[in-house]
C-alpha cells in the first residue's frame, strides 16, 4: 500500500524510524476492529455515517530510512479499510503535505473525503459542527509529532458526537516539556495548551505525571472509558511515545473492547525488530540466509 501511495509525487513523504511501523500496525488493526461495527450501526439506522477524522493527517507515505521503505500513513490506512468508512475527514497543515494527501487519496479512489488545509487548533470548530450535521459514529486518529494538539480541540472534536473513539500518539517529550516549564524554561504556553489548564492545576491535578493526567482527562472529562495506553520504544530502546485507543462504554458494553484489547496486548509483546523483520516479509526480501 505505501509504495503503491509513493507513486504520486514520491519526492513527498515524512521520515521517521522503523517503530512508526508499530504504530500505523496498531492503527490498522482498531481500524478493522472498528470499520465493521460502524457499518453495522450505520446500517441498522442507528448512526447515518461513519467518519474516519484525522487531525494530523500528513502526507500519506512515510520512509524509513534505515531500510528505505515506504510504508503507508494513517490517511491512507483509513482509505483503504477492510470495511469502508463512508466519509473521511482530514486536516493537515503543511500545504506541500496536503497536496500530495490529496492526489494519493484520489488514487486510491477514496470514499466521500475532505483533505483540509490548516491548522487544526484552528479548524476545530469548522470540524465539530460539520461532524454534527449529521447522526455520525467517529474514528479520531490524533497523530502530531510533539504536543500539537490542544486540549480544547480534543474537546471539540468530541463534543458533537458520543460515538466518537480515539486513537492518541501521546509524545513522551511532554514530560521533559513539564519538567522544562517547571523550572521556568519556555514550553510552559505547550503544557498549558495540550493540557488545557494552568501550570499549578497540571501540577496538583496529575502529580506532574502527564501521561496520566492524559488519559484521566480522556476518560472523564471526554467519557471514554474503556481504554489502555501502550508504550513505543524507538531502535535504541528509548520510549518515544504512548499509544492511547479509548472507547466510550454503551448500555450493551463496547463491542470493540476485545479487540482493542488484543492490540495493546500485540503491542506489549513487540519490537522494532519485529517491525524490520515484519517490512522485511511484506516487501519479499531474504532474512537471515533464508530465501
Ligand atoms: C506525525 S505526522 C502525521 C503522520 C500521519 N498520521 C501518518 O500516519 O502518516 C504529523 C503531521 O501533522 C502536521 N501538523 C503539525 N502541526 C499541525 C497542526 N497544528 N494542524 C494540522 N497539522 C499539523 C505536520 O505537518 C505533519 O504532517
Amino acid at each position: 500500500m505505501g509504495d503503491e501511495a509513493a507513486r504520486t509525487q514520491p519526492e513527498v513523504h515524512h521520515n521517521y524510524g522503523p517503530h512508526t511501523v508499530l504504530k500505523l500496525a496498531a492503527l490498522n488493526h482498531a481500524l478493522d476492529v472498528f470499520s465493521p461495527i460502524a457499518r453495522s450501526v450505520v446500517r441498522n439506522g442507528q448512526f447515518d455515517r461513519s467518519v474516519y477524522l484525522d487531525l494530523f493527517g500528513g502526507c500519506g507515505v512515510t520512509r524509513i530510512p534505515e531500510l528505505g521503505d515506504f510504508v503507508a500513513g494513517s490517511p491512507v490506512l483509513a482509505a483503504n479499510a477492510k470495511t469502508p468508512f463512508d466519509e473521511l475527514l482530514i486536516v493537515e497543515k503543511n500545504k506541500r503535505y496536503h497536496e500530495a494527501l490529496e492526489q494519493r487519496l484520489s488514487a486510491v479512489g477514496a470514499p466521500k473525503m475532505r483533505a483540509l488545509h490548516g491548522d487544526v487548533n484552528s479548524l476545530a470548530e469548522q470540524l465539530a459542527s460539520y461532524i454534527s450535521e449529521r447522526r455520525s459514529i467517529v474514528f479520531a486518529c490524533v497523530d502530531p509529532e510533539g504536543m500539537e494538539i490542544f486540549w480544547r480541540t480534543m474537546e471539540a472534536v468530541s463534543r458533537p458526537s458520543p460515538a466518537t473513539d480515539f486513537f492518541v500518539n501521546l509524545t513522551c517529550g511532554a514530560e521533559r516539556a513539564l519538567a522544562e516549564a517547571t523550572s521556568g524554561g519556555k514550553s510552559l504556553k505547550a503544557v498549558e495548551r495540550m493540557m488545557g489548564e494552568s501550570l499549578g492545576e497540571v501540577l496538583t491535578n496529575g502529580a506532574g505525571k502527564i501521561a496520566a493526567q492524559y488519559v484521566a482527562k480522556i476518560k472523564e472529562v471526554l467519557g471514554k472509558q474503556l481504554g489502555e495506553a501502550s508504550l513505543i520504544h524507538d531502535g535504541s530502546g528509548t520510549p518515544r511515545y504512548r499509544l492511547l485507543l479509548y472507547a466510550r462504554e454503551t448500555q450493551s458494553g463496547s463491542p470493540w473492547e476485545r479487540g482493542y484489547a488484543d492490540i495493546h496486548r500485540r503491542l506489549s509483546d513487540l519490537t522494532v525488530e519485529d517491525a524490520r523483520g515484519a517490512l522485511n516479509i511484506v516487501k519479499g526480501r531474504a532474512i537471515d540466509g533464508i530465501g
